[in-house]
Parts: structure tokens; C-alpha cells; sequence
């Protein structure tokens, strides 16, 4: 007897399954290897993988159920969904005058220091509802999800005060309920200094600690706490403070280290055991040394350098020395707005000179390792959520090199087709 499935994709090229150990990120020669079959399928039931393998075998052991969903990929490369472990998702607002200023010859952080930046969208994110915020949120995850992101991590932190702060949030789980994506929601109110404490930045580190992440553990509004460790943001001192407060309140760490300078932000990282220190474009030897012995995942955001026009972080050196890198667009007003994962990737081959295959390995279950869902995402394994991608090409390889364009397919989500390019997102009815 054939096991009944309600998806079967079939006659994938190269099925990328990415199947290895799941306890761990990958490193080294490992970040390479993305466990590929020729001509592979992969059979899904109540939204989880149950059969992965060579398409003639797989269509030994299952047949599709009533109303099952078979796909034939056509000889189409077949990736896991794409998992996006760095987004502020939820803002109001549009920062394209401070775009052009840049392009004029302004630095970010002279806009930043002149009131723009990070406090022009904090303005512009108090002035807006809860369901304004949800809607901007959704309009925005409907194109990660086209670009074939299944699961995106989002931060609060354009809200600064107790209220705004938890109505990010709250938006955001309603977004995760509402929407076919994933979130996975983090607590960033140490993301800029509000102007009402500028006179007096450790005020408001005490606003965040003692009535900011009570509130947001008391309704169980994120999975982890993040700080902007900056010059003009946050020192170490203050950072530590916020993160080891967000531990007791049972939110593991993320950090935003070494983005502009290099204030020891990846050294804290290691030190605090944190989840991921997330950018690194000026972290030092000692301080990747030291997410290496950690064990430290970094986040490569090459969207950033990109858009800020800075140098881009020393991914080969990471990766040489053994710390598990990933990759995510840092999606957000200011800094990196852009929704394609797949741009990402050919980023990280052009800019930083990963190969297609780590590129790839970071975009998926690495980045499911940085926000603690491997178990469940990040690769195409019998008990994995089936959250795949159909690309528009017949070899992996050419995602990095067709740069700047969506060579999204299809998307299947827990089973469910999802998106199909040409027809668009398909909503429940
Ligand atoms: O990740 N670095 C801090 N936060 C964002 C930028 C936010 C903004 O400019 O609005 C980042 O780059
Ligand atoms: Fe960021």
C-alpha cells in the first residue's frame, strides 16, 4: 500500500535537499555540500515532508490523495524555502529623501545625527495604528513570500516608547496568524536612543529593561531581544544590560555588532552566548576568533554595504576560521530595503565571495539555525515543514549570476502552494 500525500513535487533537476546534522549550523567544507538528487521529488502530508528521494522512488511510495497537489518541476532546480533571519518588517513611513541625500554626499549617520534615520521612521511608526502596521506589514511579506521566503524573523524597534514598542509586536503576531509566512518576532527596543531621553540615553536603557521587556514577556510578544550596539546607539555596557536583561526575561540574545564600527560587538556576542551577532562589516580577528570558539552564528546582510556603499563583511575569513555564517536582507526603511533573498545570494557570491552552494546553505538552514528553527525549517527532510521553492532555472548556479531578477517559480508553504510567478499569491479562500 502507497502512502496517501496531499503534495508531490516531482522531476526536480537538482533537489536541493540540504539534508545533514540539524543540531548544529554548518561550517567549513560542510556549508558547501547541498546534498543534492537528480531528478528528485519530494511527498508532503498535513503540511509535513514524508518522503524525499529520486523521483522514480518516491513515486514508489506514495501517491497523491484527493485533492492532492502534484507538481512537476519540469527538470527546475528545487530549493527550501528560504528562510530570511533579520527584518525590521513592521514601520511606517519611506526614508526616499534621506536616499537621495546620500546620493548627494550626506552619510548615514550625519542623517542620523541631524534627528533622520532610524527617529524618521520612529515618528512616522508612532503616528500609525496597529492595523495600519499589520497592513504595510502584510503588503511587504506578500513579496518576501513571491521571492521565496516561507520564514522571516521580524523586529520591533521604530515604536521606542512601552506602547509602541508592543504594538509593533502585537501587529506582528497578528501578521503570522493572518499571514502564510512565518514570522519569528524580536523585541529591538534598544534600536536608537528616543529623542525624550537624548539627554540621558541610560534613562531610557532602564525604560527598556524595567517596563519594556516585562511587558513584552508578559504577553509573550517575542522569541528574542536585540540591541544596536553602535556609536550613536547603544555602547557595550548598555548592550550587555539589555541582552542579559532579555535572557532573564526568557528572550535569547541577537545583536547588531561591528555594523559601522568596530565597538567589540562580536566579542560581546560570543561572551553573552547569543543566537547570532547579526552584520560584522568591522569586526575584528579577535572578535570573529571569538564567535568561533563560541560557536557563534553570523548574519551577513550584504543589502546593507550594498545600499550604504560600504565594504562588504569578510565573509571568507568567517567561514576559514569556522564561524557558521547566514544570510538575510536586513529588510528596512533606511539601510536595506529590499525583500529578494535571491539578491542576497548573488550579493553574497559577487560581494563576498561565498560559492552558490554556501550562499545557498546560508540562506536556508543556517539562517533557520540563527533564529532557532532548524528542527523544524531550513532544509527538505521527512518531518520538515514542506516549505519549498521551484526556481525558473535548471541549475542552481545561476541564481547568483541572473543578479537582480526573481527566478521564483513556485512556492509551496507547509504543503500548501502558495505562490506561482505569472498567477501570483494564492489566498486562502
Ligand atoms: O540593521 N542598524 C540598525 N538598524 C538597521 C537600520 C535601521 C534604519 O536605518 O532604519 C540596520 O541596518
Ligand atoms: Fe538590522
Amino acid at each position: 500500500m502507497k502512502t496517501e500525500v496531499d503534495l508531490l513535487i516531482v522531476h526536480a533537476g537538482q533537489l536541493l535537499t540540504l539534508a545533514g546534522p540539524n543540531d548544529r549550523p554548518r561550517t567549513g567544507t560542510a556549508l558547501g555540500d547541498l546534498a543534492i538528487i537528480s531528478d528528485g521529488a519530494v511527498a508532503a502530508a498535513d503540511g509535513v515532508i514524508v518522503a524525499v528521494g529520486p523521483t522514480v522512488q518516491v513515486r514508489d511510495e506514495v501517491t497523491p490523495g484527493p485533492g492532492g497537489e502534484v507538481i512537476d518541476a519540469g527538470g527546475r532546480a528545487v530549493v527550501p524555502g528560504f528562510v530570511d533571519p533579520h527584518t525590521h518588517l513592521i514601520f511606517a513611513g519611506s526614508r526616499a529623501e534621506e536616499f537621495e541625500m546620500r546620493l548627494g554626499g550626506a552619510t548615514y549617520q550625519q542623517i542620523s545625527h541631524a534627528g533622520g534615520g532610524i527617529l524618521s521612521t520612529m515618528r512616522a511608526t508612532r503616528a500609525a495604528g496597529e492595523d495600519e502596521l499589520l497592513d504595510l506589514g502584510r503588503q511587504r511579506l506578500d513579496r518576501l513570500l513571491a521571492h521565496g521566503t516561507t520564514t522571516v524573523e521580524a523586529k520591533s524597534g521604530y515604536g521606542l516608547t512601552v506602547d509602541d514598542e508592543l504594538k509593533c509586536l502585537r501587529a506582528a503576531h497578528r501578521l503570522s496568524a493572518a499571514h502564510d509566512v512565518d514570522l519569528i518576532p524580536t523585541f529591538l527596543g534598544a534600536h536608537a536612543v528616543p529623542p525624550e531621553h537624548g539627554h540621558d540615553p541610560d534613562a531610557y536603557v532602564r525604560l527598556v529593561v524595567e517596563e519594556m521587556l516585562p511587558a513584552v514577556a508578559d504577553e509573550d510578544l517575542a522569541e528574542f531581544c536585540d540591541v544596536f550596539c553602535e556609536a550613536g546607539a547603544f555602547t557595550p555596557e548598555q548592550s550587555r544590560a539589555v541582552l542579559e536583561a532579555g535572557l532573564g526575561a526568557g528572550l535569547d540574545p541577537k545583536i547588531h555588532a561591528d555594523e559601522l564600527s568596530d565597538l567589540g560587538g562580536a566579542a560581546l556576542a560570543a561572551d553573552l552566548e547569543a543566537v547570532s551577532a547579526d552584520h560584522l562589516l568591522c569586526a575584528s580577528d579577535n572578535g570573529l576568533q571569538a564567535m568561533a570558539d563560541a560557536g557563534t552564528m553570523a548574519v551577513l546582510l550584504p543589502g546593507t554595504a550594498l545600499f550604504l556603499g560600504l565594504p562588504y563583511a569578510r565573509a571568507r575569513r568567517m567561514v576559514d576560521l569556522g564561524v557558521p555564517v547566514a544570510l538575510g536582507t536586513d529588510f528596512n526603511p533606511g539601510t536595506s530595503p529590499t525583500w529578494s533573498m535571491p539578491m542576497i545570494i548573488a550579493l553574497a557570491c559577487l560581494g563576498m565571495r561565498l560559492t552558490p552552494a554556501e550562499a545557498i546553505t546560508a540562506a536556508t538552514i543556517n539562517a533557520a539555525h540563527a533564529v532557532a528553527m532548524a528542527e523544524e525549517v531550513g532544509s527538505l527532510e521527512p518531518g520538515k515543514a514542506a516549505d519549498a521553492v521551484v526556481l525558473d532555472l535548471t541549475d542552481y548556479r545561476h541564481l547568483p549570476m541572473h543578479f537582480g531578477v526573481n527566478p521564483v517559480h513556485t512556492v509551496v508553504k507547509r504543503g500548501q502552494l502558495v505562490y506561482q510567478a505569472g498567477r501570483g499569491l494564492r489566498r486562502p479562500a
